[in-house]
Formats: structure tokens, sequence, C-alpha cells
């Protein structure tokens, strides 16, 4: 009789098995064949995360990507990175099938924490808002708005370098380029120029900034908790700022296309609908982000670069004191003086390639499909990066050398070169980021030669490369 019964539980279990085998490989197949790409998980929960992070912090976030490269596939291996399964794209078809299959089969995705200290005001989700936010950009960014922008970067570059520059033997690099854009940003996106008024911001911004990728335990004291709190304090400012434009418009005491603040207020949707205040608030902050750490890690990189070589510096300063004796007194640079920054722009470039301040970004997968070969499970996230390309001798003959004639002529492959991404969701503030760089670039070698004070500073990749501690340089003036 036992015999019977132990006969009857494998029996059992044999179906249960199969049954379980068939749920499971109906529901990943999908109609689809092919094997998930190569790679490992990692341990439950975190995955490969740790490893992942742990590189940057090291400096050398590429290493991850390449290790697993060499081990797995050159093109697409999978892991499990921030709670999610994870498949990474690596090289410049990797980048254009992501890059050209938005909202096709891939769409954006944030971690959850970026979600949480952006509750929308309206109730919809961080990408609905991204979509309407992406329709509207263009023109806050368009080439005539831009050129206004060169005159007011000018005279604020003139101001920054006056009070934060001038007179000191010493700076530290990093703090003084966040306080340059963020400087810029509070001026060109809601006319605020007054430094006090700066201030009230920035400090909260920089909790915020550095809680938003996160982990999310919102408990007293944990980064996230003080980033719900700070983007809730700056949100309540720019509130206050948008009421009182508001007034100012309909007064006449403001103009329309003063900033982007204006342009919000007054552009409606296809159905002639206007932004909500809270979501104007929103943006505001999502742009200020977006654009804040980013901008200052290349400026920083760029003193970096040009304290450790002379020959390049050299090339910039000629370029940069030809446009300016070409200047009257007081007189403020123009769009086509920044066209002739062409050497400035590929040095610029190259420590892009070299210090890209993102390394990579992430996408879903909307529907299951196929690439390469390889099954990608519908709800996977995706992961381009900059260093797969930006990194690889098979693109960049020896990456490693700092070189900025990569960049003239008809300039690297498409897809290898990705600082800001590409494809329709390419960096918005692509353009304006090159003004900022631009303008800094020339009010810095103007002035100063500089030295590091740490000769082997390192750096830290979390998520973007700065300098361990912040870079301080030794100034020289240029004599009079
Ligand atoms: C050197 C400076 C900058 C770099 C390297 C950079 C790079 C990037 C990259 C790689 C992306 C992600 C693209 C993707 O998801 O595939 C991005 C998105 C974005 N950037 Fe920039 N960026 C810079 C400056 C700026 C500036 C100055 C602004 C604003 C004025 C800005 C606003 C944004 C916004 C709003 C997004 C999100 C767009 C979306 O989700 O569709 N960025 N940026």
């Amino acid at each position: 009789m036992e015999v019977f019964y132990l006969y009857l539980l494998c029996l059992f279990i044999l179906f249960v098995s199969f049954a379980l085998h068939f749920i499971f490989y109906k529901r990943n197949s999908s109609s689809l064949t092919g094997t998930l790409p190569p790679g490992r998980t990692g341990w439950p929960f975190i995955g490969e995360s740790f490893e992942f992070l742990s590189t940057g912090w090291k400096g050398h976030p590429e290493k991850f990507i390449f290790d697993r490269m060499s081990m797995y596939s050159s093109s697409v291996f999978k892991t499990h990175l921030l709670g999610e399964k994870a498949a990474v794209f690596c090289g410049p078809t990797c980048n254009k099938f992501l890059f050209s299959n938005e909202n096709k089969l891939v769409q954006a995705w944030w971690p959850d924490s970026v979600n949480k200290v952006f509750p929308s005001s309206t109730q919809t989700s961080s990408k609905e808002e991204a979509i309407k936010m992406r329709k509207m950009l263009p023109n806050f960014f368009k080439p005539e708005a831009l050129q206004r922008y060169v005159g007011i970067m000018d005279h604020i570059a003139q101001c920054h370098f006056a009070s934060s520059w001038e007179n000191k033997s010493q700076i530290e690099v990093f703090p003084l380029a966040k306080r340059y854009t963020f400087w810029l940003a509070c001026r060109l996106f809601v006319s605020v120029e007054d430094p006090n008024h700066v201030a009230i911001f920035a400090d909260p911004f920089n909790v915020l900034a550095s809680g938003l990728i996160s982990i999310p335990i919102n408990l007293p004291g944990t980064p996230f908790n003080r980033a719900i709190k700070a983007s809730n304090l700056v949100r309540k400012e720019l509130l206050l700022i948008i009421k009182q434009r508001k007034i100012d418009l309909a007064q006449g005491k403001a103009s329309p296309t003063q900033d982007i603040l204006s342009h919000m207020l007054l552009t409606s949707d296809e159905i002639g609908k206007y932004m909500h205040e809270l979501d104007i608030a929103d943006k505001i902050l999502g742009l200020l982000i977006g654009g804040h750490d980013t901008a200052s890690s290349a400026c920083t990189f760029i003193v970096k670069y040009l304290a450790e070589l002379p020959e390049i510096y050299e090339g910039v300063y000629k370029e940069q004191m030809e446009i300016a004796k070409s200047k009257a007194a007081g007189e403020l640079l123009r769009w086509d003086d920044i066209q002739k920054m062409k050497y400035s722009w590929n040095v610029a470039c190259e420590v892009l390639r070299l210090a890209s301040p993102l390394q990579g970004a992430f996408r879903e997968a909307i529907n299951d499909f196929m690439f390469n070969g390889f099954y990608i499970p519908k709800g996977w996230k995706l992961y381009w990066s900059a260093n797969s390309t930006h990194k690889n001798p098979e693109f960049f003959p020896e990456p490693e050398k700092f070189d900025p004639s990569r960049f003239e002529g008809s300039g690297p492959a498409p897809y290898t070169f990705v600082p800001f991404g590409g494809g329709p969701r390419m960096c918005p503030g692509k353009e304006y980021a090159r003004l900022e760089i631009l303008v800094f670039m020339h009010h810095l070698v103007k002035r100063f030669k500089w030295e590091k004070v740490i000769p082997n500073e390192k750096i830290v990749v979390d998520p973007m490369p700065i300098p361990a501690k912040g870079l301080p340089v030794r100034l020289y003036p240029h004599k009079a």
C-alpha cells in the first residue's frame, strides 16, 4: 500500500513539474524563441548592483561593462541591477537599436526613488509628465532662444569669476563649477539673479540632487527622506516665483520671452490647455536637476585635463584670446563668437568622452522581443552604456589618450560618441550645455593658468564622475 502512495506522489510531483514548466515556458516564450542573453544575475534581490556601483566608486565604471563583455558577449549580457532583471546593451549597434526603438519596443525607466521624490501634482506618472515636457522643451531650447542666452551667460560668468575665483590663490573647482551652472540656471529658467536669492535654492537643491538616486527608505535622516523634504522646499519657493510672474505678465512688467518660466506659463498644449502651477514647478525642478551636476562635472574635468596637458591648454588659450581681442571693452560674447570656439569644443567633447557625466541610462522593454538572437522579456530593464563605446579601442584607438583631433572632420562614427544619449530621448539641454561650457572655458583661460594641488587625486563615479576632494587648484592669473 505504501508503495502505491509513493507511486501516486511521484506521479503528482511529475504532473506539477510538467504543468509549471508548461506555464513558464508559455509565459516566457510568448511565441518568440531564443535564449536569454548570457550573464549572471548575482545575489537574490541585490543582484550585481554592488559590483555595478562599486566599480564606479573606485573610479572605473567601465570595468563592470568590459569584464562582462569579454566573459559573456560583446553586445548584450544579462544581469540584475537596482532590484530589477536587466540586460546591458553595449556598442554602437545596440545604442542605435535602443535609441531608435523608443516607445516601439522600449520606454524610459527611472528607479523608484525618482518617482517618489517627484510625486506628480496631477497624479500622472513621471513617464507621462516626461512625454509632456519633451513636447514643450524645443520651445525653450530653440536656436532663437539659445542665441539670446549667450550674452546673459557671459554676464553671469563674469560675475561668477569676479566673486569666486579672482583674488584667490587656491580654489576648489567642483563646488565653484556647481555654483556657476546653478546661478545660470536660476537666471535663465526663472530670472533669479541675486546671489542671495540663488543661495536660498542652492542648499536644499544639493540635498535633493544627492538623494534622488538613493535607496528609497523614507525614514527620518535617510538621504531619501532629506531629498523629499528638500524637494518640497524648493517647490514651495518656485511656486512663489510662479505666482508673482503670473501677476507681472498680466501687468506687462515681465516679458513673455525673458526665461523658461514665462515660456511655460504662456505655452498651451495641443488642446489649448495651460500647465498647472505645480506642474510648472516640477518641470523646472526636473530641468534644474538634469542640467546641474552634469554640466558642472564636465566643467570640472575640463579644468583637470587642461592642468595636466599644457599643449592642449595652449590651443584653447590661443583660440579664446583671439575671440577676446576681437571684442570692444565691455562687449558681451555673442552667438557667432561661440561658433568660432571649434578647438575648445573638440577639447570639451574629448573630456565628455573620457569622463562622461552620465554613464548611461535605463529603458524598459514594453513587449517581449528578440535582439541579436537573444530573447528579451517584457518588463526587463535595459541599460545603454556610454563607456561601452567611449573607452573601446575598436571605436576610439588608444582610448585613454586625450586627443581632441578625434572630433575633427566628420568626427567619431555614428552612435559611438553618446554623452548626451541619442534618438528621441537625446538630452534636450545639449545645446544649452555646449553654450555654458564654452562660456566657462572662455572666462577660465582668459584669466588664469593653474596647477592641481593633489597630483593624483582619485576620481569617484557616484553616479557622476568627480575628483574625490573636489579638485583643489592653485591659480596663476595672467599678467595684465
Ligand atoms: C554636459 C552636460 C549634460 C550631459 C552630459 C547630459 C546628458 C544627458 C543624458 C545622457 C540624458 C539621458 C538620455 C537617455 O535617457 O538616454 C539626459 C537627459 C536629460 N537632460 Fe541632459 N545632459 C547635460 C546637460 C543638460 C542640461 C544643461 C539640461 C537642461 C537645461 C538637461 C536636461 C535634461 C533633461 C530634462 C533630460 C531628460 C529628458 C527625457 O527624459 O526625455 N541636460 N541628459
